[in-house]
């Protein structure tokens, strides 16, 4: 049993493998939360709690005169309210029917079930009933007349606990809630660094680390979507946690809309997380009898350091979050034509393209956007989902005939939730954008927003993507969305209802991928928001994976993609090699070093393959042949970060395999020194008493090298790289592994260690 009930106590105690989650009842009533940390054992955990009396910090009506050290202020609380005594940042803000902002939960009692619950209308860790435990408690305001049902999922094995609120309004009077976060998270005695992911389009989840004093910090985004700028991830640490030591807390949150993350060190240096939805463009109206769920938030805890919290979560995002036929299946190699040809192209040079592509190897051709209505730059046509076949020089259907006809499949780019000024759609349905009446909307990328709070819309992109999905041979779609929503307002929603649109439309969004992943059980979707602008395991439920970012320069994605892989497993993430110039920096890299890069992620290409030289062809034949070969390993294994893209000249990670045998290790110098000091890394997760012998991957430059480079290279080898050189799994785990020193600018090597 993972859940623990102590009656005689009212004490609730949830192990995982290696944490241990403690809640207990005080004798007013209160739910107090005693502990999270190591696994320990039943301990009732709230001899801890030292209460005194603090000036300015009240106490409960009802024990009033008799102990003034009693505060909510300074209690450790399981779910935080609003406008009742404790003043730190709170988890349910509620207006009352009378106005008022008062609310107090109070326990009632609890339901333990097998299995994980889920929840209505959202995106939630699926898991057998063998796997997962739930605890529901029931809370209840007397005076407000508000229940409130915490949920707690246990998934043991992956230390995992997940959390979600139900709010019910039990009274006569409509009330409003203002703010009903998913989880809320004190530690009584901890002094924390948080690591939080933040960025820009073009450049994602940067890692950041900054000291928790006192105050309030917060990332968050009421931008309508998860955004570029935050992700809603972020990890609580003790000072000095590392990859390896340390014991950490990952917080992800399972929703593609506006979150807010907050955390604050209190007057008597106890910290508190609150996480859920963003209360800024958001009010939920509840007539008696009504309720309201809150999306679903993961909780992680390792006490080893970082890296083994992102591998928790990676297996869960892998294993409980993505769904479908997708799941497990090994995603196509594929090339996408945006880079290649943008809006600037013509049926006949798409055939081309796939044409090369397949013989190299590749197994699907994605037609990227430029494909419908009057569509030639990104001013016009989005909306109108009907391809314009003057361009094509053929029917949507036959120009997937023909590309089926080269070898590859066929794949499609779209943008349901967009629309373009000048489209038909929007002459048809101005009614349909987001917009505030009589106030003109800010365009983003020249385009506008479609209400997808509304049902007719809904049913509109449904009925015409089905059409589409249906009538031609597509078995991928790229989804879409390039612009922040702001202007919130649906013309089906009353005054006293717009404060749900950002909430609706999110459930909208989710609504239209579900029935359509039903529908279209076959077809791999990925998601996209301008690149990695909506990158959240709320979408990962739906698109099993995500475009990780529109910058496809290698170098920078180490930085991505280094941040990207504390949350995300690498079989969430779209990575593709692309051009030199890179189009989005200029950068100029070796073609293997963006194929290295891209390998570590779901692989494509996005440049025009027709264009090439033989020389290049050959090498995406030995590209997509290694990456092949490798696939399950790199989808699958433990994946390690090494080097990060801070350190001084190279970039470090491992995958191996979940039994210690092989492993690849790819290392990139993102910096060129002369004289330079080896570069060196532990590495992890072989096995100890194994010998090992290593692979350098030299197949794409051993024939191109001139001699004199290629003989120092070979004579500056390090140990362990030569012909029956073996080395013991604990030597490189605890002494370490060299990589082999740089020829040129922005090399990259991978090796291959296997157990002999
Ligand atoms: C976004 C995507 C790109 C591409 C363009 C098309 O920026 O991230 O990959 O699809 O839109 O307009």
């Amino acid at each position: 049993m993972a859940i623990i009930v102590d009656q005689g106590k009212n004490i609730f105690t949830l192990h995982t493998k290696n944490s241990t989650y403690q809640m207990k009842v005080d004798e007013l009533g209160f739910l107090l939360h005693t502990y999270y940390g190591s696994r320990i054992d039943n301990t009732d955990m709230s001899y801890l709690i030292y209460n005194m009396d603090r000036g300015f910090s009240g106490n409960p009506y009802e024990i009033g005169g008799k102990d003034r050290s009693y505060s909510l202020d300074t209690l450790p609380q399981e779910y935080s309210c609003f406008g009742t005594g404790d003043y730190r940042i709170s988890a349910l803000r509620i207006k009352n029917g009378d106005g008022s902002r008062g609310v107090q939960l109070y326990y009632d009692k609890y339901i333990l079930n097998k299995g994980k619950y889920s929840i209505p209308d959202l995106p939630a860790v699926y898991a057998d009933d063998d796997e997962s435990e739930t605890l529901e408690i029931i809370m209840k305001d007397p005076y407000s007349h508000v229940e409130v049902h915490l949920y707690y999922g246990v998934l043991e094995k992956n230390d995992i606990i997940t959390r979600a609120v139900k709010v019910v309004n039990k009274g006569s009077e409509k009330i409003v809630v203002e703010k009903a976060a998913s989880l809320s998270l004190d530690w009584i005695s901890q002094d924390f660094d948080w690591i939080t992911f933040y960025g820009r389009h073009n450049m994602e989840r940067i890692t950041q680390r900054s000291a928790i004093n006192h105050g309030i910090q917060a990332i968050g985004s009421v931008r309508g979507t998860s955004s570029h700028h935050y992700n809603p991830f972020a990890i609580l640490c003790e000072k000095g946690a590392d990859e390896t030591k340390g014991q950490c807390f990952g917080i992800s949150f399972v929703y593609s809309g506006e979150f807010l993350m907050e955390v604050e060190k209190d007057q008597v240096n106890q910290t508190r997380l609150v996480c859920g939805i963003h209360p800024d463009n958001f009010e939920w109206n509840l007539l008696p009898g009504e309720e309201f769920n809150s999306p679903e938030a993961i909780m992680t805890y390792s006490p080893h350091g970082f890296g083994q919290l992102s591998r928790n979560l990676h297996e869960t995002i892998r294993e409980h979050i993505c769904r479908g036929e997708w799941k497990h299946k090994r995603r196509p190699v594929l090339v996408n034509n945006w880079e290649a040809t943008y809006f600037n192209f013509t049926g006949d040079q798409l055939v081309e393209i796939a044409k090369d592509a397949a013989k190299l190897g590749v197994e699907l051709f994605v037609l990227d956007d430029g494909w419908v209505g009057k569509r030639d730059n990104d001013n016009s046509g989005l909306g109108d989902w009907y391809p314009n076949e003057e361009k094509l020089g053929c029917s949507l259907k036959e120009l997937a005939e023909r590309i089926l006809d080269t070898g590859v499949e066929f794949g499609i780019w779209f943008e349901p939730e967009a629309i373009s000024e000048d489209s038909n759609l929007y002459r048809e349905h101005p009614e349909w954008v987001v917009r505030i009446p009589g106030r003109p909307p800010a365009l983003s990328r020249n385009q506008l927003v479609l209400d997808f709070s509304r049902k007719d819309v809904q049913y509109y992109i449904i009925e015409r993507m089905s059409d589409i999905l249906s009538e031609v041979p597509i078995t991928y779609v790229k989804w879409d969305f390039n612009r922040s929503i702001c202007d919130k307002f649906s013309n089906e929603l009353g005054p006293e209802y717009q404060g749900e649109f950002a909430h609706r439309y999110v459930l909208g969004l989710y609504r239209v991928l579900e029935e359509l992943t039903t529908k279209f059980p076959h077809i791999l979707f990925e998601g996209c928001s301008g690149g990695g602008g909506r990158f959240d395991p709320g979408m990962l439920y739906y698109t099993p994976h995500i475009w990780c970012s529109d910058n496809t320069d290698p170098i920078a994605r180490l930085t991505i993609q280094y941040g990207t892989s504390f949350g995300y497993p690498v079989s969430t993430v779209g990575a593709h090699v692309s051009t030199v110039p890179n189009h989005q920096t200029r950068r100029v890299t070796p073609f293997s070093t963006r194929a290295y890069v891209a390998m570590s992620g779901i692989f494509g290409y996005q440049l025009d393959i027709s264009k090439m030289t033989e020389e290049e062809k050959d090498d995406i034949r030995k590209q997509i042949e290694i990456y092949k070969n490798r696939y399950d390993l790199i989808q699958n294994g433990h994946y390690y970060r090494l080097l990060p893209p801070t350190s001084d000249m190279c970039t470090v990670w491992e995958i191996a395999a979940k039994d210690g045998k092989e492993a690849i290790i790819t290392a990139v110098y993102h910096n060129v020194e002369a004289n330079p000091a080896p570069v060196m890394v532990q590495v992890q997760g072989l096995n100890e008493s194994g010998s090992y012998q290593l692979e350098l991957d030299t197949v794409f430059w051993e024939d191109k090298l001139d001699e004199k480079v290629k003989n120092w290279l070979l004579s500056k080898l390090p140990y362990g790289y030569g012909e029956g050189e073996l080395i013991s799994g604990a030597a490189l785990m605890k002494g370490g592994l060299v990589i082999p020193p740089a020829f040129q600018e922005y090399q990259a090597w991978q090796i291959i260690i296997k157990q002999c």
